[in-house]
């Protein structure tokens, strides 16, 4: 039956926000939203984040299958090569995160396009060409992030250290300190949990632009855009700005039951696909214990389990679960990084995801191009503007 594209308002059925429409085949990761699971090639999030490490599951997600110890120093020494940033883009970190004038998101969506410019590559429409992009973007990311980070504080940009793995050298180039193994592996369990989730708005967004056979750059500046918003990787950020506003363990019931009789979204709380607890907020609780005990601060640990229990009982049976910010955020606060920076961070980590789908949609590409049902007025003839 033909679809009806022209309408009244309401008058055709169809999955707002696309809920549930297949968009196309992909072999990077699968989330079993009922069950609450999640596999990149069909690994469990659980093991990748127990073993694992950001360049091995980014390898992982590249070329669809786990690298040899060969394969995986050669991508660990091409992501070293690419660290550094051009120095035209350290300069615009410099003028515009200077006092913290800039939202980091936006920083970062300038400087990767901007990257792009300084990039005779970046045009280059061969599947080799691409892949070196994915790769060099990839790397180059957390060297935006830690910029922009120490701009801010008034601190000099570090550059990075070619003998660190990418999780310890992006918190180097913040702090100025090789951070203690512990840490390390916190930020690599932080980068393998957020690099890929099936479908989201943000992947989607990226093979969209990928579509139309748009340079890397392009399609990795809309997924930025994309994971900008509070409805996506914004919400992390939101976690810990509600936290301070509840303020204490003892405030957060009352807080959340006015909220909740309000219909406020509880930031963290909720997801399209699970409608169970999202695995990546279990694995980041468990080290949220140990990390708000080094740091000292057990209180936002304690107000976060209470939220998390209040929100099961009461919505649990409606499918809103925790999801993978609601921890993120308590973990990263309390290594000190500012909240305004998870939404990159979680940008760090998503770009593998975003890359590596970006050269699955080159494999067998078709432009996206969708429907609009039209509910706008019938034909009319123009009116010229001294007669409206
Ligand atoms: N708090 C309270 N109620 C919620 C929440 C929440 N966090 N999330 C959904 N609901 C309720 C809605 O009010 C709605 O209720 P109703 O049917 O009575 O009107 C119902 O659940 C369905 O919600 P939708 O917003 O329609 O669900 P959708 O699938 O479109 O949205 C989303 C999913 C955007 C994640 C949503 O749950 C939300 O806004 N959560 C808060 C923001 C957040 O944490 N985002 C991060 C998601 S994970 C990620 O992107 C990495």
């Amino acid at each position: 039956m033909a679809v009806k594209l022209v309408a009244k308002p309401g008058e055709v059925e169809f999955p707002k926000g696309m809920e549930g429409v297949i968009a196309s085949e992909s072999k990077k990761s699968y989330v079993n939203g009922l069950e609450g699971k999640l596999y990149y090639e069909g690994i469990k999030i659980e093991d990748l984040a127990e073993n694992s490490t950001f360049e091995e599951t980014f390898f992982l997600l590249l070329y669809d299958r786990l690298p040899t110890a060969d394969e995986l120093e050669i991508l660990r020494r091409r992501m070293v090569q690419y660290r550094t940033l051009p120095t035209e883009v350290y300069n615009l970190i410099e003028t515009v995160s200077a006092g913290y004038l800039a939202q980091p998101m936006a920083v970062m969506r300038t400087a990767v396009s901007m990257t792009a410019l300084f990039d005779e590559a970046a045009e280059e429409e061969t599947e080799l060409a691409y892949e070196r992009e994915a790769i060099k973007i990839t790397s180059r990311m957390a060297t935006i992030v830690a910029a922009i980070d120490r701009v801010r504080r008034g601190l000099p940009i570090l550059q990075p250290r070619a003998d660190l793995s990418h999780a310890a050298n992006f918190l180097y180039m913040m702090t100025g300190e090789e951070p203690d193994p512990f840490y390390a592996k916190v930020m690599d369990v932080i980068l393998i949990t957020h690099a890929d989730h099936g479908c989201n708005a943000s992947t989607f967004t990226s093979i969209v632009v990928a579509s139309t056979l748009a340079d890397m750059y392009s399609a990795v500046v809309g997924g930025i855009s994309s994971l900008k918003g509070q409805l996506h990787g914004g919400a992390n950020q939101r976690v810990m700005r509600m936290l301070d506003e509840i303020g204490s363990v003892e405030n957060a019931i009352p807080w959340l039951e006015d909220a909740v009789a309000k219909r406020k979204k509880i930031m963290g709380f909720g997801h399209r696909v699970y409608k169970a607890m999202d695995p990546r907020a279990i694995i980041l609780h468990e080290y949220a214990k140990e990390v708000t005990k080094r740091a000292g601060t057990e209180r936002y640990l304690e107000m976060a389990e209470v939220i998390e229990k209040f929100m099961i009982e009461k919505l649990g049976r409606k499918g809103i679960w925790p999801n993978v910010d609601f921890f993120s955020g308590v973990v990263m606060s309390s290594m000190g990084i500012d909240s305004d920076l998870f939404t990159p961070i979680f940008a760090v980590s998503r770009v593998a995801g975003w890359t590596s789908h970006i050269l699955e949609q080159h494999t067998d590409n078709r432009i996206y191009r969708p429907r609009f049902v039209y509910v706008g007025p019938a034909t009319q003839e123009y009116v010229p503007m001294d007669k409206r």
